[in-house]
């Protein structure tokens, strides 16, 4: 076979769509597509630190990555994904918030909204406190995509940088990764995928139908916070109503999403508010979780 035969087909990303429907209202937004990198995420968190001789940038950017060489999630995981398979970006800009709680249940919401399964569909789009969409329906529950907000000090303003994972067709069997400390004793779910539910959308024209609504989405929490949000997390939450067991070993039984975003656990010693996303949570028994994830 000629190397020119087995040359990966161009992806046909829809930068210029993008860029024309979030530019009028977010300035000097920017849109770069690289074949690869380490991790988007890694990327925006350097240029907004900057570096020795480099000063910081803080532009609104869309970085999408085609392949991630170092692809992280959430307390350290690696982020497994593949080109074409998934589909791998970060926005990065400056936001003010009157406060920070609950940006990534925004972020999940306007995923799951944008994302427009049909309403009849026998799958739909979850959410799982506090950063994952999940896909449950009569086959159970898998994990669709993850997110992942760091944030960044800059002089006297604040850049965050919202980091996002989806899977959009089957990868090859995940590599087994050591399980780490604070997970290891919930049970897995399984990885879901795109394309088992909306068969004719692939990694660009997903891209192009999540962003704008995005930053729509931020830009509202930037000035209303999460309040206006609550109720649009109830209608997807995966865990309201379920036996729920933390990383740290606490059971109890998930309450929903508090106005500030919080997951309310009604534990033996009273209801407790989540509010660190260095906390996992699970179901204590998820329908059709079968198998390891490393996602
Ligand atoms: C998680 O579920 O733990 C969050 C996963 C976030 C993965 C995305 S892929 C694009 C961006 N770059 C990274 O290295 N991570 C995020």
């Amino acid at each position: 076979m000629s190397s020119a035969a087995s040359a990966p087909a161009p992806i046909r990303w829809p930068a210029e769509a993008i860029w024309q429907a979030v530019a009028p209202s977010l300035e000097g937004f920017t849109v770069e597509v690289l074949p690869s990198i380490d991790s988007t995420n890694t990327e925006l968190m350097r240029r907004f630190r900057g570096s020795a001789g480099v000063a910081p940038r803080p532009e609104p950017t869309l970085l999408v990555a085609e392949e991630q060489t170092a692809g992280r999630g959430r307390m350290g995981r690696h982020w497994q994904s593949r080109r074409g398979d998934s589909l791998t970006f970060s926005l990065g800009l400056p936001l003010a918030p009157a406060d920070w709680s609950g940006l990534s249940l925004v972020v999940g919401i306007s995923l799951a909204e944008s994302l427009g399964l049909p309403a009849d569909s026998p799958v739909q789009v979850g959410l799982k406190w506090p950063n994952d969409l999940w896909l449950s329906g009569p086959k159970g529950e898998s994990k669709l995509a993850g997110i992942l907000v760091e944030t960044a000090n800059l002089n006297n303003m604040r850049c965050v940088v919202i980091g996002i994972g989806i899977n959009i067709r089957t990868l090859p069997a995940a590599t087994p990764t050591a399980p780490d400390a604070a997970t290891s004793s919930l049970p897995a779910i399984p990885p879901g995928y795109l394309q088992d539910v909306l068969p004719d959308l692939d990694a660009a024209s997903v891209l192009l139908r999540v962003l704008p609504p995005l930053v729509q989405n931020i830009q509202a929490f930037e000035k209303f916070g999460f309040r206006p949000f609550q109720a649009r997390f109830g209608k997807r939450d995966v865990l309201g109503g379920r036996a729920v067991r933390l990383s740290d070993g606490t059971e109890g039984t998930a309450y929903g999403a508090g106005e500030n975003g919080a997951l309310l656990v009604h534990t033996a010693a009273g209801m407790k508010e989540i509010t660190s996303s260095e906390v996992s949570v699970r179901p204590v028994n998820p329908a059709g979780a079968a198998g390891q994830s490393t996602c």
